[in-house]
């Protein structure tokens, strides 16, 4: 089974992919942690994001089990992310490892901003997360406090919706909900009520309902 996970920064998507893919035994990619591996590498040696040589070599040369690496969280890599993900020969440099990784058996939940529309668009299950910016905006900060990491509100919410507007205005894979997506607003669900309605989705599907 392949599990679409989409949605905008800071909607919980992750999460929600993580605890879908252990429940129903499947292997979990975060996709955005490659577009920030790109960016990090980029930014570690101290290239221009719009540098398009670099970021497409960074892209071509993606080593996975750098993925783990902390480094890759911070809210200032989503940013640089935001702007590499942006150049289509990066995302075209993507694609490939991204569709093995979903095809291997016994499936995958892979989340990010257009695995239901360019990935997997034969997803078994599609569904497009969202939350209210400003909600998003809370969790991400009371995330950087847990970490340590000072987190200024009203600067993470403009953030988050700079890159809300890049992400859903570049010219490919830009980020939308899958004509057969499911949406899911989590705005008002803690952590466990968001995966419930997940679930109730992916077995809704399964049994071969429409609605959930
Ligand atoms: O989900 P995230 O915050 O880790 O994503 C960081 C950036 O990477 C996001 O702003 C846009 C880009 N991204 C993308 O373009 N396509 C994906 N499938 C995942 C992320």
């Amino acid at each position: 089974m392949i599990i679409a996970i989409d949605g905008p920064a800071a909607s919980g998507k992750g999460t929600l992919a993580k605890r879908l893919a252990a429940h129903y035994g499947l292997r979990h990619l975060d996709t955005g942690l490659i577009y920030r591996a790109v960016a990090h590498e980029l930014t570690s040696k101290g290239m221009a994001l719009g540098d398009e040589a670099a970021a497409v070599s960074a892209a071509q040369g993606l080593d996975p089990t750098t993925l783990d690496d902390p480094a890759l969280k911070s809210h200032q890599v989503g940013t640089a992310a935001s702007v590499v993900s942006a150049i289509p020969a990066v995302r075209a440099a993507l694609v490939e490892f991204q569709r093995q990784y979903a095809n291997q058996p016994p499936g995958a939940v892979l989340d990010g901003r257009d695995i239901g529309t360019v990935i997997c668009p034969n997803a078994d299950v599609k569904i497009f997360v969202v939350a209210d910016a400003k909600v998003r905006a809370r969790r991400r900060a009371l995330e950087a406090r847990a970490r340590g990491e000072a987190a200024d509100e009203a600067a993470i919410l403009a953030d988050i919706l700079a890159r809300d507007e890049r992400d859903q205005n570049r010219t490919v894979a830009p980020l939308k909900p899958a004509s057969d997506a499911y949406l899911l607003d989590n705005s008002h669900l803690d952590i466990e009520g968001g995966v419930r309605a997940a679930i109730d989705i992916v077995e809704a599907v399964r049994a071969g309902r429409r609605e959930v």
